[in-house]
């Protein structure tokens, strides 16, 4: 039994960046003796077992056949006679391609595909034809230019180019998508990742609610900024959908199954626009039936974090302290006391309103 660090924690170490969990492969042993060596299996497909305490996972070396389209239609094959070379070969980039004898971190690297070079080159380059077996794979290298900046070799971004003509793209499931988009949109250049998908000609078929896609459109440089300020994913997502409009927003958010929390803060942005834009001048009414519209009262979270999907969007800071001032103001508003001295809803209504708009007049005149 021989075992190697293989995959992405190889390629971050030689990166010099943190490794958090490394992968493993194992060539020469049968399922059998890797339980009997005290692994635990957990692969449902193919043998894939959990080290008894490192917890790290060691795979057996396989190599893959696609048969059929979709993610049934792969056949795996694992067993001791698989070398790592063959297990090297069925990988997506070489730069995810190399390994190295396990317990031996000055040992040498096993770079049948040239990994090194193109890691030193910056660069993203196919392992092989079976590359366009697995469209997954046209997500993680946008991800991977997101993450690193680096760039996709001419001849892998052609093949990238062919699988979306041909409709590969197509058989991508929605919560792939999602996954890997979620992923890059926190990286460093979240940007970049859409750039990559649009060379690609993939992202008028994975979201073409996105496309026309410009570099430089205004859900793009807000993107920027919101990477730059570290915002959260729901944020960020917001940010990317800026000037799509709800309906599209809908739209896309159904197509890819985005969660809840992005998908609203979205929406609710798109729906907010023009307000937030005369935020500088909205009066105090103007600024209480803002906060009710947007239910600042009940999720005055969320009120903040359309500020700061605003924000990134350029809403000058005042503008933003200006509604913050309302959102504090109206929460200071004795709701109860003032239902309780009134009868029916619409007196309530009414008083909690006009007692609303007192106290933001008066905290905006206070400033
Ligand atoms: N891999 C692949 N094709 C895929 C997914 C994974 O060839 N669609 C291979 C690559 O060799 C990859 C390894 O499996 O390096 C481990 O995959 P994974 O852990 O998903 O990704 P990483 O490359 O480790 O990247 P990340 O740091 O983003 O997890």
């Amino acid at each position: 039994m021989r075992i190697h660090q293989v995959g992405g924690s190889l390629r971050d170490e030689l990166l010099g960046l943190p490794v958090a969990d490394r992968d493993w492969v194992v060539t020469g042993a049968t399922p059998e003796q890797m339980v009997e060596a005290g692994f635990k299996p957990v692969g449902r497909d193919f043998p894939v077992f959990l080290h008894p305490t490192s917890h790290e996972e060691y795979a057996l070396a396989r190599t893959e056949r696609k048969t059929a389209p979709g993610y049934a239609g792969f056949v795996f094959h694992a067993s001791p006679e698989v070398t790592l070379e063959e297990d090297l070969a069925r990988r997506d980039f070489t730069v995810n391609a190399m390994a190295r004898v396990a317990d031996d971190a000055a040992g040498a690297i096993i770079d049948p595909f040239g990994g090194l070079r193109d890691l030193k080159a910056r660069v993203l380059r196919h392992v092989g034809p079976a590359f366009v077996e697995d469209p997954v794979r046209i997500l993680r290298a946008a991800r991977f230019v997101a993450r690193f900046g680096f760039a996709v070799a001419p001849e892998t971004l052609d093949l990238m180019r062919r699988m979306a003509a041909d409709g590969e793209v197509d058989a991508l499931v929605p919560e792939r998508v999602w996954q890997e988009f979620a992923r890059g949109f926190m990286e460093i250049d979240p940007v970049a990742m859409f750039a990559m998908l649009e060379a690609a000609d993939a992202l008028t078929r994975i979201a073409p609610e996105l496309t026309p896609w410009r570099e430089e459109a205004p859900g793009m440089r807000a993107l920027r900024q919101a990477a730059m300020r570290g915002l959260a994913l729901p944020e960020r997502f917001a940010c990317a959908a800026i000037g799509l409009g709800e309906e599209r927003v809908r739209g896309l958010c159904a197509r890819l199954r985005v969660p809840t929390d992005a998908c609203d803060l979205a929406v609710l942005h798109e729906r907010s626009v023009e307000a937030l834009a005369r935020c500088g001048s909205l009066d105090a009414g103007e600024l209480v039936d803002f906060v009710r519209q947007a239910d600042g009262l009940r999720q005055p979270l969320r009120l903040a974090a359309l500020l700061r999907v605003a924000l990134a969007a350029g809403m000058p800071e005042a503008g933003a302290q200006r509604i913050t001032r309302a959102l504090d103001a109206c929460r200071g508003v004795d709701a109860g006391g003032i239902a309780r001295a009134q009868s029916g809803p619409a007196a309530i209504q009414a008083a909690l309103r006009a007692a609303r708009i007192a106290a933001v007049s008066a905290a905006l005149d206070g400033s």
